[in-house]
């Protein structure tokens, strides 16, 4: 990956962020930490996923599609029997994207997050969670790989504004942290273990 490459250039501006977000998660030692872990990422994903889906997408990238996870963070939770809330839980709502930028920073985080995906599975396979139960999301995402690499060739060649992309990347991956780290879907889930 030339140091050229905008997705190259995100990953290094945004590394001291994406650490914050691996902090924030922590390891599976036990469902319990899965739970909290499910509950925080359905509080990121649900809002920002319908953010997305309201906005304009990448045009011309190649066979890449967005694929919305919370279907399957959704049947994850319903296996673990959490509950699912009904309206956006700690992030309210976020606010549609207005620019190309703003959907590249969102989407890099978004369909990044797969490539860690490939680390967290290994740790719920261990717990006795995989795609029929309680795993299905991470499982999806884990096999995800491919469709990251296409989105990650049309950000290298989109022309695009480096800081405006790395600015959304940022504001994503904060909103992540803030979700995962956030009282509220801690206490949730652990009302219920
Ligand atoms: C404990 C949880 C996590 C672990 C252990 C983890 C681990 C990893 C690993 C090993 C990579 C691959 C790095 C590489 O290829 O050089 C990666 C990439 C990435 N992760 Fe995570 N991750 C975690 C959570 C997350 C979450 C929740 C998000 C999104 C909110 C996220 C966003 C990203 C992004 C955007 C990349 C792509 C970086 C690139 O351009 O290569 N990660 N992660």
């Amino acid at each position: 990956m030339p140091s050229s490459s905008l997705r190259f250039r995100l990953r290094e501006r945004t590394a001291s962020r994406h650490a914050a977000v691996d902090e924030a998660v922590g390891a599976f030692k036990t469902q319990s930490d899965y739970r909290r872990y499910l509950a925080g990422l359905h509080a990121f994903r649900a809002p920002f996923e319908a953010a997305i889906a309201a906005g304009p997408l990448p045009a011309d990238a190649d066979d890449w599609e967005f694929a919305p996870l919370v279907p399957l963070i959704e049947a994850d939770m319903a296996d673990l029997g959490l509950p699912v809330p009904a309206g956006p839980a700690v992030l309210g709502q976020v606010p549609p994207v207005a620019t190309l930028e703003e959907v590249a920073g969102r989407l890099y985080v978004l369909e990044g997050s797969a490539l860690g995906a490939r680390v967290l599975v290994v740790e719920t396979r261990a717990l006795g969670l995989d795609e029929r139960y309680g795993a299905r999301h991470l499982v999806a995402q884990s096999r995800g790989g491919a469709a990251f690499g296409t989105f990650a060739a049309w950000l290298d060649r989109a022309a695009l504004d480096e800081d405006a992309v790395v600015t959304a990347a940022v504001s994503t991956f904060v909103a992540a942290e803030r979700a995962f780290a956030a009282p509220a879907a801690i206490g949730h889930a652990d009302a219920l273990v």
